[in-house]
């Protein structure tokens, strides 16, 4: 009898000695998976640096991060494997969940791990050259601004290849995305657009232009969640000699009036790669979803032209979207399933970057289906 109550004791003890601390345990997950979006600057709404910053949300987090809200991430995890994938292990949502039920303990300051250095204001290293709009750009307090373009010459004497590339704007509440474009001389696209002027195209482009009236590629994107572009060594993006950045933005108004100097910072790659990176787009701009209808299906399809090796998926719906599914059909009629997002959420442009690269064969098809919710549950 009295052994039992002293193993009892005993077992209590060693359970309140293993409780998770804030410096040996949970650091280290903020710094992998939360402070690139929580720090000053950034899209987290409150920093997560220190034990004093963090403390006072460990019941938000506690919940967050067990509904697996945070990080934001809705790929389905049966399919597809993810370099980027953000979603916490059921381990260090263990561990979080055990550290509030603790009473979130600091522990000893000299279990933290050492800091991670931030680039300041760029989540890429430090820029080699930086594009921005020629001056502020004035966001008026109401209504619906269209879809404004900038063009930017980028001035370069000979082809640049792109490592890094990343868009910010300087007033992220009025932004809600940007596109950089990469137009390469003998383009005609937005061929009336002046330098230094927003421009708003008269109709948006027919998908079945003439490849010289296209973007020649997409460059880098901005929306909430989005990372920069990044790309390993031996992959890189051309930016041909005179070519010209068109810098597409779109922005909201919200009642208060604002000024924007949307920005691009590149880095390059030190030596010409083996591969040139492009990005392709399947896109189906032209349906119409009935009014009322609270699953619509669109689907998009693209053959591929040449053979490609696939990185990365980037489905992205406007307000309405419900889920997205990618999937391909090789020549030889095999299908896959890519991505599968269940749950699509318009305030997350998220990318989703292959583990391991797919070699597409020419003739490839690439599908996209995705349900729209046009009722009033949306
Ligand atoms: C990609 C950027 C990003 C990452 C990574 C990220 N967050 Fe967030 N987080 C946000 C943004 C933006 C919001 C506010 C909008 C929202 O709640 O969706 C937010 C909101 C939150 C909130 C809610 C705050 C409130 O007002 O209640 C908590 C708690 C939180 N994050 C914790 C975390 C934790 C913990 C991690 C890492 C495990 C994490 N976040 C990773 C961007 C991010």
């Amino acid at each position: 009898m009295q052994f039992r109550i002293l193993s009892l004791a005993l077992i209590g003890a060693a359970q309140a000695h293993s409780a998770p601390t804030f410096t040996k345990d949970v650091l280290p997950i903020l710094r992998k998976n939360c402070q690139e979006c929580h720090r000053p600057g950034e899209i987290g709404p409150m920093p997560l640096l220190t034990y004093e910053q963090t403390r006072p949300w460990a019941a938000a987090i506690k919940g967050s991060v067990a509904q697996r809200k945070m990080p934001p991430w809705f790929a389905d995890p049966h399919y597809g494997r993810f370099s980027n994938d953000r979603s916490l292990s059921q381990r260090d949502i263990d561990t979080i969940v055990a550290w509030v039920n603790a009473g979130a303990p600091k522990g000893n300051p000299n279990d933290a791990p050492p800091a991670i250095t931030f680039t300041e204001g760029w989540g890429i290293p430090q820029p080699d050259v930086v594009f921005q709009l020629p001056k502020p750009y004035a966001i008026p307090a109401k209504g619906t601004i269209e879809y404004l373009h900038w063009v930017v010459p980028t001035n370069f004497k000979t082809d640049k290849w792109v490592q890094f590339a990343e868009a910010r704007p300087t007033d992220r509440a009025h932004v809600h995305h940007i596109i950089a474009f990469v137009r390469e001389p003998g383009s005609n696209w937005l061929k009336d657009a002046k330098p230094g002027i927003p421009f708003i195209p008269e109709k948006p482009k027919d998908p079945n232009a003439n490849i010289s009236d296209l973007p020649s590629d997409f460059l880098v994107g901005y929306a909430p969640g989005q990372p920069p572009e990044r790309f390993e060594p031996g992959q890189a993006k051309l930016v041909k000699a005179g070519s010209d950045i068109i810098l597409q933005v779109h922005y909201t108004t919200d009642g208060r009036p604002s000024k924007d100097q949307t920005r691009v910072g590149l880095v390059f790659a030190k030596e010409p790669p083996p591969n040139r990176a492009m990005t392709l787009s399947a896109t189906n701009g032209t349906f119409k979803i009935p009014a009322g209808d609270p699953n619509y299906l669109v689907e998009s399809e693209f053959t591929l032209g040449t053979d490609v090796i696939l990185h990365g998926l980037h489905p992205h719906m406007h307000a309405r979207g419900k889920d997205f599914l990618y999937r391909v059909r090789y020549p030889d009629g095999r299908t896959e399933t890519l991505l599968s997002v269940p749950n699509y959420s318009f305030a997350w442009q998220l990318w989703y970057n292959l583990e391991k690269p797919i070699a597409l064969p020419k003739g490839t098809k690439i599908l996209c289906t995705a349900h729209f919710d046009n009722s009033v549950n949306n």
